[in-house]
């Protein structure tokens, strides 16, 4: 039941360890890479939850847990939030050759792996995520970064990690809203490179949803690998690495104008993103609606939303989302780049995309 995915990345590679129960192994794994006391930062949802059991499996290697909690949340993610960080990981003494581990959801992996990655010049981290979304997505691959009022994860660093261990039973414990979210992501996958996988999502997504441990890994590794081959050729983002954004041009602009609330989610976002992202492409005569159509009927299935009407409160114009768009920090030169696909699994990136396609798609 348990995957070892590695990140091809010559000096820099890593394993990514999925399974049920890893927490419990963390110690072992870890251990080649640290010794005695290391920083363990994790947030005030996660620390009651699974905390101890992570510095029992440090503790039988040997290795000494020294907790930092962090408040739970988003607004985390800041230059207030990564001082406090980085001053508090200064009191544990952490050394330039020492190890910190990134214990949570997203919003930890993203600020614990930009605080290494400036403290002393560089010290080593490892991601043990806790979301479904930070198991397929933000803990693999090195982005890093914080949220500035100019937008979310404009300052941050290419930084990998040493390991990743992703323990898919931690997930029972995730709300429901959250793990749909993440579903949203391993959807993508399926939607933007591998059809195979999206049709196996169709037979085994919900089973997988409802906690079985032997699709959930599978799922994870899967997402996992084609993340990890994508990010071994194209680590920077100068090309393919941006069809890990289909969904994310309307997504981000989504989750911009409901005001980052928890009215949308992420994954909610790139839910409704991907759909309009086949809809613009059905528009533009790429792919079928037929199958724009069994995108939606499947997130639908286990119960993401897929309309911008299925957004509570306020709705923003076809105007409005397409100026917050414009301000994406994957905008070039005023052009948006879509991720638009040729049908399922078919995903390529197209810079221009007209604006009367995108807002006729926006306003229906
Ligand atoms: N989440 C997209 C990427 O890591 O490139």
């Amino acid at each position: 039941m348990s995957e070892t995915v590695n990140v091809a990345l010559g000096a820099r590679s890593y394993d990514i360890h999925i399974g049920p129960g890893f927490i419990q192994r963390a110690g072992a794994l870890l251990a080649p890479f640290a010794r005695g006391a290391l920083p363990v930062v994790t947030d005030d949802n996660i620390a009651p939850l699974h905390l101890e059991r992570l510095k029992e499996a440090l503790r039988k290697e040997g290795l000494e847990a020294k907790p930092i909690i962090l408040p739970a949340g988003e607004s985390t993610k800041s230059f207030a939030g990564l001082e406090a960080l980085s001053r508090a990981l200064l009191a544990t003494g952490v050394e330039r050759g020492g190890l910190i581990v990134a214990f949570g959801g997203g919003v930890v992996g993203d600020l614990v792996g930009l605080a290494a990655g400036l403290l002393k010049r560089g010290i080593d981290f490892v991601q043990i995520p806790t979301t479904l979304l930070a198991q397929v997505d933000s803990s693999v691959g090195g982005k890093t970064a914080i949220d500035v009022p100019e937008g979310k994860n404009l300052i941050g660093l290419f930084h990998q990690p040493r390991i990743v261990i992703a323990d898919t039973e931690v997930l029972s414990t995730l709300p429901k809203r959250e793990l749909l979210s993440g579903y949203a992501e391993v959807t993508k996958y399926g939607a933007m490179g591998d059809a195979d996988f999206f049709g196996w999502l169709e037979e085994n997504g919900a089973k997988a949803l409802a906690g079985d441990q032997a699709a959930l890994s599978q799922m994870v590794a899967h997402s996992c690998r084609m993340k990890a081959a994508i990010v071994a050729r194209d680590e920077r983002e100068s090309g393919e690495r941006a069809l890990l954004n289909l969904g994310h041009t309307f997504g981000h602009a989504l989750e911009a104008a409901a005001g980052y609330s928890d009215r949308l989610l992420h994954g909610e976002a790139v839910a409704i993103g991907m759909v309009l992202a086949f809809q613009l492409s059905e528009r533009l005569g790429y792919s079928s609606a037929a199958d724009a159509d069994r995108l939606r009927r499947h997130l639908e299935s286990v119960g993401l939303p897929t309309a911008i009407a299925g957004i509570p409160g306020a709705r923003a114009s076809a105007e409005a989302i397409l100026a917050h768009m414009r301000h994406d920090k994957k905008a070039h030169e005023g052009a948006l780049t879509f991720v638009l696909a040729k049908g399922l699994g078919q995903a390529f990136l197209a810079r221009d995309v007209p604006d009367e396609a995108v807002t006729s798609v926006l306003s229906e």
